[in-house]
């Protein structure tokens, strides 16, 4: 989590760091701090501010002061070690205050180093895990300084790093070098864009696409040794890289709001773009199959895989499980899926010809990660479904398939689920006709997923109504979410969607298992919501409501068009269009998604970020 960014070139550095940081506002949003070296008449001053909450508050606290400096950092925070204090807010520094970091990660070995450093002199003045960074370098300062008669900030920070633990990316910024800017990577993203005599690391690419669209990615225990007007790679052992610069893909417009009040909302209206977008190119209709340049080169070794493993957290998590029914009822291939967290500790039985397949939109996320390591470890194929180009687990896992949506920013997942959803339907589409999938089963899954992003735009037709929905249940603090088969990841998801926003209490459930538990709850005071499609599992989801009804709970139905008669079952309906069983899932997550969104916006709250959360979770 946190995001991080530095900047040194001709301009004035504050402004730029600003509006880099606050998108990347979405990685956090405890604190932030800004420092920026002002190098007026020789005699260089590191101008620092720090302020609890949000980004603006940062802001509107550096308005009357002049920050002149083209060179500095700055650092929004989701806080690990230590609250979300002032104190413990970035940058951090050593005990003079030359050197001023902002770090993304955590040192995992803090707690000796800061140990050692205290018995040394050193003074701390937060709790934070990151500050023994700045120390550390001190510390390396004073001894190349006994040792050769000029040193460089780079050789420090070498130096420090190589006694650390743990994940970081880091900017460094040193008064007594005011030109030049240190940034270095090890397990947590960094971009680096090469602009006009001026550079910009960041988090990822939203800081960075209004100034440039070069860019380079950094492998892990990489440095940057940035001038105003030159850069410079090198591994921790101080031997030269070879990183060439890519073209982003990303749009300036892609990174704003265009019109929408919120992210969410903008991002919930993309959907049938980003699914047209990650289809594009790939769907062979008259072969009833998938071309998916990213698996071509292991095609062969694809064709022997016996069982798939996904691993995933949160709604990546989900998108899986309506992977698991596809491949399993498509393709004939046996799934199993885990939360990357419980994977990456658990004992999973692994064999040769199994694979693991990760899914994340950022990329980043350290669970996942993780599991991607551990398997690999274990001489398993890894596979990814991603959608930031370069991220690590892009670059860790063996093959994969990006998802192509442009930028997710709200920090409830909308688009990257329906499209995760929708690149499963390709890998099954893709697998099933290396194995028993006929070409006719193969042409009509095509077909019908070449119609999804104009089903996706019906369903938004329905917004005015799902936003009435939303006023009329406001006020209920607790949710039920019920759905089946191919649904019951849906119910799951629709329920982690209401948490997420308006922090209102919402259990998904199978609807077939509601009798064994949560049934004792229903009444008049609590809503169900069930997602019951004309499918295989039609009338035992009726069936369900039935039970519901007869407890005098409300039920709100998404439905099938044309089943009128829902309407004399359910209290509210929200209508889908109807498409393939298998894709159902892509066009329910949508009504669900919208009452989510509404909930939270009438219940006054921030939806984009929402509390405690952040949407890049680089930590376990
Ligand atoms: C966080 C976000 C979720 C997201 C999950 C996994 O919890 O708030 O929206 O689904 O991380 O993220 P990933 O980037 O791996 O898909």
């Amino acid at each position: 989590m946190c995001g991080i960014v530095g900047y040194i070139g001709k301009q004035k550095a504050a402004p730029i760091l600003l509006d880099g940081i606050k998108s990347l506002e979405y990685r956090g949003y405890d604190s932030a701090g800004i420092s920026v070296i002002n190098n007026q008449g020789g005699v260089a001053e590191a101008q620092v501010e720090k302020a609890v909450g949000k980004v603006i508050n940062l802001e509107n606290k550096i308005k009357s002061r002049e920050l002149l400096g083209g060179l500095g950092i700055i650092h929004t925070r989701w806080a690990t070690h230590g609250g979300a204090t002032e104190a413990n807010a970035h940058p951090h520094s050593d005990c003079a205050g030359n050197i001023w970091l902002v770090h993304n990660g955590i040192i995992e070995n803090y707690k000796e180093l800061k140990n050692e450093l205290i018995s040394a002199g050193h003074q701390f003045k937060s709790e934070t895990d990151t500050e023994v960074v700045a120390h550390l370098i001190e510390e390396q300062v004073k001894s190349l300084k006994s040792k050769v008669q000029s040193y460089a900030l780079e050789d420090a920070v070498r130096l420090a790093l190589k006694k650390v633990r743990g994940a970081y990316a880091l900017a460094i910024i040193d008064k007594r070098e005011p030109e030049k800017l240190v940034a270095v990577r090890n397990s947590s993203p960094l971009i680096l864009g090469i602009g006009n005599d001026e550079y910009l690391v960041a988090s990822d690419a939203s800081a960075v696409v209004k100034h440039t669209r070069k860019v380079i990615y950094f492998n892990d225990g990489e440095m940057a040794i940035l001038t105003p007007d030159n850069h410079r790679v090198v591994n921790l052992e101080n031997q030269a890289v070879d990183s060439q610069p890519q073209e982003l893909d990303w749009t300036v417009e892609s990174a704003q709001k265009g019109g929408y009040p919120h992210f969410m909302l903008k991002e919930i209206f993309e959907q049938p773009e980003a699914v047209e977008n990650c289809l594009r190119g790939r769907l062979v209709v008259q072969e009833g199959t998938a071309k998916l340049g990213g698996l071509e080169s292991i095609k062969d070794k694809l064709r022997e895989i016996k069982r798939i493993h996904i691993s995933a957290c949160g709604t990546a998590y989900l998108a899986g499980k309506v992977g698991e029914y596809m491949l399993e009822e498509y393709a004939g291939i046996p799934v199993e899926v885990d939360l990357a967290s419980e994977l990456r500790y658990r004992k999973p039985v692994f064999d040769n010809h199994d694979a693991v397949l990760v899914i994340s939109q950022s990329g980043e996320t350290a669970d996942t990660l993780a599991s991607v390591k551990e398997a690999k470890e274990k001489g398993i194929l890894t596979l990814g479904i991603v959608n930031t180009v370069g991220s690590s687990i892009a670059r860790e896992t063996e093959a994969g398939i990006y998802q192509h949506i442009g930028p997710e920013i709200g920090v409830a997942s909308t688009k990257a689920f329906t499209s995760q959803v929708a690149v499963l339907a390709l890998l099954t589409l893709f697998l099933g006709r290396q194995r028993q999938m006929s070409l006719v089963t193969g042409e009509r899954i095509a077909r019908e997923l070449q119609r999804l992003p104009e089903l996706i735009r019906k369903v938004l037709q329905s917004e005015d109504l799902i936003k009435q929905i939303a006023v009329k249940y406001q006020t209920h603090n607790n949710f039920l979410y019920l759905g089946r088969k191919y649904n019951l990841p849906i119910a799951y998801e629709g329920a982690l969607k209401l948490k997420e926003i308006s922090y209102i209490h919402a259990e998904g459930y199978g609807a077939g298992e509601m009798k064994h538990g949560p049934i004792a709850m229903i009444d008049q005071n609590l809503p169900s919501v069930v997602i019951v499609p004309s499918d295989s599992v039609y009338e035992k989801t009726v069936s369900n409501i039935e039970e519901i009804r007869a407890r005098r709970g409300p039920v709100i139905a998404i439905a099938t068009e044309g089943n009128e008669d829902i309407k004399s079952l359910a209290d509210d309906v929200i209508y889908i269009p109807k498409s393939l069983e298998m894709l159902t899932p892509i066009l329910s997550a949508v009504p669900l998604q919208l009452f989510a969104y509404h909930v939270g916006v009438l219940r006054g709250l921030d939806v984009d970020k929402p509390r405690n959360l952040a949407k890049s979770v680089t930590v376990e």
